[in-house]
């Protein structure tokens, strides 16, 4: 039987990498039964909804998704449809493996993951103004939240990553030191998951101020990775960074009751139309949907193509320093299959 999975192309560059994504697939033989379906300025375009019902009842059914980008108005409109499905299914993991790929890079062998809490800490939207005699607004608060049943679930993620993908160490990042409190959970809850994996996995605590420049000097150190809401949204853009930027770094959002895999770029409009996007993160995301169904082997058949094809060098898209098209670097996938 094949595996039902929402498709979700997106907007902007967002259809022409998923078809790519999908020819991909489908040429690696992938058993996988698409179920298209709109979001974003799409949804509105069809049903004058950016998160459809059809679209929301498909991810119930299938419990799985491939998402293109998706277009969020800047000051007005629809809030996120990106953090309203983190709300609605509960995808409390966002998982961003980052690798060398391109040659020549700053930095060789890099192969780290950075598992951030999505559903916590500074994001749950508690924030308030302050009124002061007559200003309204003389200060504002936003509240932390941070439980051990939310820090727990997260940390045991990253810890089972790890055993399930072969590696050796998890590194909590944190602020225990100033937030007592709520980053003092969340540690205390980290080493007491870690006695769990004792021997198998290592635990290292880092403060996310030296974390941040250790990932500077010295990513190669690092392993699994994971930390809170608003620290793991700043390190993961960081670490994309590392090995060479937006273009090619995937990300998935996992929860008990879905997972969503996606490009971590967005619609990139400049370049919307054109056919000259590249397919990529789209596709290593593709990889990560194929790894948490179990067919890993043909996650690992996918990846080595689309890398020794980047690695080539002869056939990859502009952001990449190349010049072929969409469909060009699609076809040279392929063809390594
Ligand atoms: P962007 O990631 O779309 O573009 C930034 C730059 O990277 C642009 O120059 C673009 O051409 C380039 N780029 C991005 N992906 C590329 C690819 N696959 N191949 C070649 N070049 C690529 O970020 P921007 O411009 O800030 O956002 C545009 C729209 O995307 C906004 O509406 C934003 O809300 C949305 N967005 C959606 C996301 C999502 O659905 N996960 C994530 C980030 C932004």
């Amino acid at each position: 039987m094949p595996t039902p999975v929402t498709l979700i192309p997106g907007d902007g560059i967002g259809p022409s990498i998923s078809d790519a994504t999908v020819r991909i697939l489908d040429a690696a033989g992938a058993d996988i039964a698409w179920d298209r379906q709109v979001a974003g300025m799409a949804g509105v375009a069809r049903f004058g909804d950016p998160i459809p019902d059809a679209t929301l009842d498909s991810i119930k059914r299938t419990k799985l998704a491939l998402k293109g980008p998706l277009e969020t108005p800047v000051g007005e409109g629809y809030r996120s449809i990106n953090v309203a499905l983190r709300k609605t299914f509960d995808l409390y993991a966002n998982v961003r493996p980052a690798h060398t790929i391109l040659p020549n890079g700053r930095y060789k062998d890099l192969d780290l993951v950075l598992v951030r809490e999505n559903t916590e800490g500074l994001y749950v939207g508690i924030e308030h103004y302050i009124r002061v005699g007559d200003d309204p607004k003389a200060a504002a608060e936003s509240i932390a939240v941070v439980t051990r049943a939310g820090s727990e679930r997260i940390i045991r993620y990253a810890f089972e990553y790890a055993v399930k993908h072969n590696r050796k160490k998890v590194t909590i990042v944190h602020k225990a030191n100033i937030l007592k409190f709520s980053q003092g959970l969340f540690l205390d809850t980290g080493r007491m998951v870690a006695r769990e994996y004792a021997g198998r996995i290592a635990l290292e605590e880092r403060i996310v101020d030296a974390m941040a420049m250790n990932l500077v000097l010295h990513p190669e150190r690092f392993d699994v990775i994971v930390t809170t809401n608003l620290f793991g949204d700043i390190l993961s853009d960081q670490i994309s960074g590392l090995v060479g930027g937006l273009g090619l770094a995937p990300g998935a959002n996992i929860g008990i009751n879905g997972a969503i895999f996606e490009a971590v770029h967005g619609t990139a409009p400049d370049i919307a139309g054109k056919g000259v996007a590249n397919p990529s993160a789209l596709v290593l995301a593709a990889c990560m949907l194929l790894d948490h169904i179990g067919d890993d082997a043909r996650a690992t058949r996918v990846r080595t193509a689309l890398e020794s094809t980047i690695r080539e060098g002869r056939t990859i898209t502009g952001d990449l320093g190349g010049n072929a098209t969409t469909d060009q670097f699609t076809d040279a996938v392929i063809a390594r299959l």
